[in-house]
């Protein structure tokens, strides 16, 4: 029989990071598999340092990113460039992850190839198209344009069932970002000596990048994390800054040279796992954060008004907060200063997997042709 030619498709920090253990898994089965490996690059410095980390080289690179580039244009040229790469390659499926614009447009494009898709991370749903936007109806388009469908919870297999998706190639997997997290944290040591962290100071971890979080929003978390560090003497806070103008202008405007606030380029996985395992608690907007951070026993405010990681919430790992400055101010604060409120939080336990999620997926996959 001849070989099942799998492409997969990514372009951004967070599919790389979870799509990195599929492509390392695809390639343990060389008799079975044809591994192609397409980057678009809608990122591009944080996507290079994922692929040398794991050790990736893409067989394509669309090299799209542009500086503060817009949805029209990542959209427009990850769906021309990829129907160039499909009919050149003509893959037998094509895996996309997620709920970026690079999945959205890679998905849209092999369905009009009519060559099938899988969805890795498949179901999620806030339910509210504007939040977080534009990854909700990023998502809902590409289920709805896939074959098979690999979704990291009951939850996130019960939110396709009521989106009317065929369940004939639907497979609750878990996660595989927990599987990207177990190999980092057990192979790579990172030395985070030179970020300038104080060893006596309790470390809080901060991320923030999301559209919806653009102008005030992110104004306010800036004052909180401000009014955090006042109050509390024995805290620091690391700021990794997501390298988007329309952050990164505005947190070194508003924490730039702040005592106890050390703002960081972005951090590469391994150190960045290691920052948090440090750390006593973190606060963020990042989707892959809120369930990476269970594992490490690390409770997560989420600065943001919904989520698509209701189970987090069910199990007691994350708190929503919203992105008002006297709510962040207010969890924190009791997160940091009463022991029964924290232990509760980094006691839970994590809902999104054990670790075999690529493993799972690509054992399906052999029966693809
Ligand atoms: C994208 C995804 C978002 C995901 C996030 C992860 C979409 C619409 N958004 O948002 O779902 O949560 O990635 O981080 O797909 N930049 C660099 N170097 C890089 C990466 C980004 O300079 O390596 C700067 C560029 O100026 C770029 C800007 O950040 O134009 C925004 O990047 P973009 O991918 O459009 O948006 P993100 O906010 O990163
Ligand atoms: N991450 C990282 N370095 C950083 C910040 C985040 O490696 O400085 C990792 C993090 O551990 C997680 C992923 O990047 O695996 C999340 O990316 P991001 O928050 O940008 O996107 P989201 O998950 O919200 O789509």
């Amino acid at each position: 029989m001849s070989k099942i030619k799998v492409m997969t498709v990514f372009g951004t920090r967070p599919e790389a990071i979870k799509m990195a253990p599929l492509v390392k898994e695809l390639e343990k089965f060389p008799e079975t598999f044809e591994s192609i490996v397409c980057v678009t690059a809608q990122h591009r410095e944080m996507l290079d340092a994922v692929l040398n980390l794991f050790e990736i080289k893409p067989d394509y690179d669309l090299n799209i990113m542009k500086k503060n580039q817009n949805l029209w244009s990542i959209t427009s040229d990850v769906l021309i460039k990829m129907k160039e790469v499909y009919e050149e390659v003509k893959p037998d499926i094509v895996l996309v992850h997620g709920d970026t614009t690079t999945s959205m447009a890679a998905g849209l494009s092999a369905f009009y190839a009519k060559i099938p898709v899988g969805h890795v991370e498949a179901g999620l749903r806030t339910n509210d198209k504007y939040n977080p936007f534009p990854e909700e109806i990023n998502r809902v388009v590409v289920d709805a344009l896939c074959e098979y469908h690999f979704a990291p919870t009951d939850t996130s297999m019960e939110n396709l069932k009521k989106a009317q998706i065929p369940m004939t190639h639907a497979y609750k997997t878990g996660n595989t970002v927990i599987d990207a997290l177990l190999y980092i944290v057990n192979n790579k040591e990172a030395d985070i000596s030179k970020l300038g962290l104080n060893p006596d100071l309790r470390t809080v971890l901060v991320t923030a990048h999301r559209r919806e979080n653009f102008g005030e929003p992110i104004r306010n978390i800036c004052a909180a994390i401000a009014e955090l560090v006042e109050k509390n003497k024995d805290i620091q806070v690391i700021y990794p800054v997501h390298p988007n103008p329309n952050i990164t202008n505005v947190v070194h405007e508003l924490l730039g040279g702040k005592e106890r606030i050390i703002l960081t380029e972005p951090q590469d996985y391994a150190p960045f796992s290691t920052l948090m395992k440090k750390s006593v608690m973190i606060m963020t907007d990042s989707g892959g954060v809120q369930e990476e951070a269970p594992s490490l026993g690390k409770p997560v405010l989420v600065l943001r008004r919904t989520t698509e990681r209701p189970e987090a919430v069910e199990y007691g790992t994350v708190k929503l907060v919203g992105t008002e400055t006297a709510d962040i101010v207010r969890e924190a604060d009791k997160l940091l200063n009463d022991e029964n409120a924290y232990k509760k939080m980094s006691e839970a336990i994590n809902p999104y997997g054990d670790g075999t999620a690529s493993h799972q997926i690509v054992e399906i996959l052999k029966s693809v042709k």
